[in-house]
């Protein structure tokens, strides 16, 4: 008997249940009558412990950003497919990443930033961590006042490792520690983006965000620009609708991008471009989700991240990460007005979308709702966002 039928997905596989046949007929249908992710895959408990296991252990997952741990001993805790994860800078200046967990009875280690730490240390009993993940202390182990001191490697008591390679400012692990190299996975973005010198951006500004919605729909609204004339009516003006044209994908690397006839305020004026960057990208916006979960925008003048955390299967922390180009772009007080007008637009653009983000939120309640009416022109970006979640959810 055939046991893979609809997209691939085994009868088995737990993930079915919540996709439901109909979508998984319709996934590779032309998209006018194809259909998005179902209901379910944006309300269910359930389908976020599959997407944290199946989908997030298994890709390179953005985790950090190597500014904020700028220094050897530096620190800080970040959860990645709900599992805790601790980001370390070792006195070697190298970044690496454990399982934030102590050997022995299991306590989480690490619940704050530090800086310029020499230790990891478990409150439960007080064992201790250098900043390898190495095992060093562990005080009246056989008895009272007979410490265990550690020296030397490969102790089986060592914290565990997590694979984690960086790009630029940007920390990324791989949980499962099978995926490809990070500069492969990155590939078909980097490709696209060979003009633009990024060691020449500087962190300039964090905006977070609590959004009452499932951690997928800031990333759809992300790569489509269909809604902007309904949105950010303001935005049409500075590219009309009839300039825009449709994202398109090269497997997990979706990608948008456009050409203004003038920059404005918050792009492209009045702060430092990117240097050399060739006159034909001069005026240009271009932008990226590669699944399951970067999301990365670039102009002549600076560089947007957004860093989208699951908190709950209704509920997502957005990390918007503003970049400028050069020492001066990101600190010059010449550039000041500059900086805080981008700063301005990327607060407004996404108070405006997390109210519609939230409707659709609201939406994915409704018995009217179950996977949506595609647009043929707008929306292949969308079906093929579905497309790489049921294959990763479905993959063995
Ligand atoms: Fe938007």
């Amino acid at each position: 008997m055939d046991t893979r039928e609809g997209h691939g997905l085994a009868v088995g596989n737990p993930a079915r249940r919540y996709l439901g046949d109909d979508t998984l007929r319709r996934l590779d249908l032309p998209t006018g009558e194809s259909t998005a992710l179902p209901n379910a895959a944006y309300t269910s408990a359930e389908f976020l412990k599959l997407e944290n296991g199946r989908v997030f252990a298994r890709n390179w997952m953005l985790a950090g950003f190597a500014h904020d741990i700028p220094a050897p001993g530096d620190a800080i805790p970040v959860t990645v497919a709900d599992r805790p994860v601790i980001l370390a800078r070792g006195p070697d200046g190298a970044i690496r990443a454990f399982h934030n967990v102590c050997r022995h009875r299991g306590a989480k280690l690490l619940i704050e930033p530090c800086r310029k730490a020499r230790a990891f240390t478990c409150p439960n009993h007080s064992w201790s961590y250098d900043l390898s993940g190495k095992l060093r202390m562990r005080p009246h182990f056989h008895g009272g006042e007979k410490h265990d001191v550690v020296s030397g490697d490969g102790h089986r008591a060592d914290l565990v490792s997590v694979r984690c390679e960086i790009w630029h400012d940007w920390v990324f692990v791989n949980l499962e520690g099978k995926a490809k190299p990070l500069a492969e996975y990155l590939k078909p973005m980097t490709d696209r983006l060979a003009n633009y010198d990024f060691s020449s951006i500087r962190h300039g500004a964090t905006l977070d965000f609590d959004i009452p919605a499932n951690w997928k729909l800031p990333l759809e609204n992300f790569i489509e620009p269909y809604h902007v004339f309904s949105c950010h009516p303001w935005l049409s003006a500075f590219v009309p609708m009839a300039k825009r044209t449709a994202p398109a994908f090269e497997k997990h690397c979706l990608h948008c991008g456009y050409h203004y006839d003038a920059p404005d305020p918050a792009r492209g004026m009045g702060l430092p471009h990117f240097p050399g960057l060739p006159p034909a990208r001069a005026n240009e916006g271009i932008w990226f989700v590669m699944f399951p979960g970067f999301a990365f925008q670039v102009f002549p003048d600076q560089v947007v991240l957004f860093l989208v955390t699951p908190l709950g299967p209704e509920r997502c922390r957005e990390r918007v990460v503003i970049y400028f180009v050069g020492e001066d772009g990101a600190n010059a007080p010449e550039y000041e007005k500059g900086r805080q007008n981008v700063i301005d637009n990327w607060a407004q653009l996404n108070a405006e979308d997390i109210g519609v983000i939230a409707r659709m939120q609201q939406g994915r309640h409704s018995d009217g709702f179950d996977g949506g009416v595609l647009s043929p022109y707008w929306d292949p970006v969308i079906q093929q966002f579905a497309r790489l979640m049921v294959e990763e959810i479905g993959r063995e």
